[in-house]
């Protein structure tokens, strides 16, 4: 059990989260021959505010600072995470400086930007990004907002979880992509600590699978390099908090490789009309690729977000 995330802090999320974020849909899907008697339904988080399910955990790390006398929020992530940060500051009416890489793709940095954030360019890797953060947050009395490992944060991602078994009580399996491990992290939680029938099972990119590695050797591991064009599970570890709540409450680890990945983003577009990004088509991907798991069972595939970058989808198409 890790201190600060259990059911009630999922449901207190819920509640600052409920009126602000989407409830995002559940979509059915159609027209394959799925696995015997399988049946996949999709949870639309593509449609959350700020295009990703990353709002959640930002909006309730910032809300419970913001009780606080926090003057403003800092966080070293480019992607997803960056854009949610920018948003739940101006919710809140506090300054926000998202840190990026020299070589970060325009559109994330505009779009964060566009929900008022400074964006401060630093170096090219993670590590010379996250000391210039923890800087500004020094000098300014700026707090740093995690991206994964954290409590408030993976307690706000964990608001998916309930909302999937309360909207399809039904379901059987539901599938996750994991990154830093915050997002499967939350999710398990909530869905274990309410209907433990349910399998959780964790997806990842085969150029990335840190979890399935980790699992495997016993340990947490740290990878010497990632490739994958998934760029929001692009992670060389799972953090220090999350995995061992991955160990201990993810039911099963699948990996799925760019080809897949790219096949579901384009099954998505043009069957259902929906835009995923690479880390939001895989589970989609995963469900494709290994009918072995999935045939008379009813499931989940969380579409984790729909930000993709322009280049990205014309290469795709
Ligand atoms: C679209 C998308 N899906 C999944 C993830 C993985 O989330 P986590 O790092 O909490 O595992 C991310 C992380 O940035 C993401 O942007």
């Amino acid at each position: 059990m890790t201190e600060g995330l259990s059911l009630q802090t999922i449901a207190e999320a819920g509640d600052r989260l409920r009126g602000i974020i989407h409830r995002t849909p559940i979509v059915t899907t159609h027209s394959e021959p799925w696995p015997l008697g399988a049946e996949l339904r999709l949870k639309a988080e593509n449609f959350q505010v700020t295009g990703s399910f990353k709002i959640r955990g930002a909006f309730n790390k910032i809300a419970v600072l913001e009780q606080g006398s926090v003057q403003g929020v800092v966080t070293a992530s480019s992607g997803n995470h960056g854009q949610a940060v920018a948003w739940a500051a101006r919710h809140f009416g506090l300054a926000a400086i998202v840190v990026v890489p020299k070589t970060a793709p325009q559109s994330k940095i505009h779009a964060a930007q566009s929900y008022g954030a400074e964006v401060e360019y630093c170096g090219t890797t993670s590590q010379e990004r996250l000391e210039r953060a923890e800087l500004i947050a020094k000098e300014r009395g700026y707090a740093f907002v995690p991206p994964y490992d954290d409590p408030e944060v993976m307690s706000g991602q964990g608001t998916i979880g309930l909302e999937i078994v309360e909207d399809w009580p039904e379901v059987e399996v539901v599938l996750v992509p994991i990154g830093g491990g915050g997002l499967i992290s939350g999710i398990a939680t909530a869905i274990k600590s309410i209907r433990p029938d349910i399998l959780v099972i964790g997806v990842e990119a085969a150029g990335a699978a840190k979890a399935w590695t980790s699992r495997l050797r016993h340990q947490r591991i740290i990878l010497d390099h990632t490739d994958t064009i998934a760029d929001g599970i692009k992670t060389l570890a799972l953090g220090v908090l999350t995995y061992p709540i991955v160990e201990q409450s993810v039911d099963h680890l699948l990996t799925v490789n760019d080809a897949a990945i790219m096949q579901a983003v384009r099954w998505l577009l043009f069957r259902h009309k929906l835009l995923a990004e690479p880390s939001g088509a895989a589970t989609v991907a995963a469900f494709m690729t290994n009918p072995e798991w999935f045939s008379g069972r009813r499931a989940v595939a969380l579409l984790s977000g729909g930000n993709i970058d322009p280049n990205v989808l014309r290469s795709i198409l």
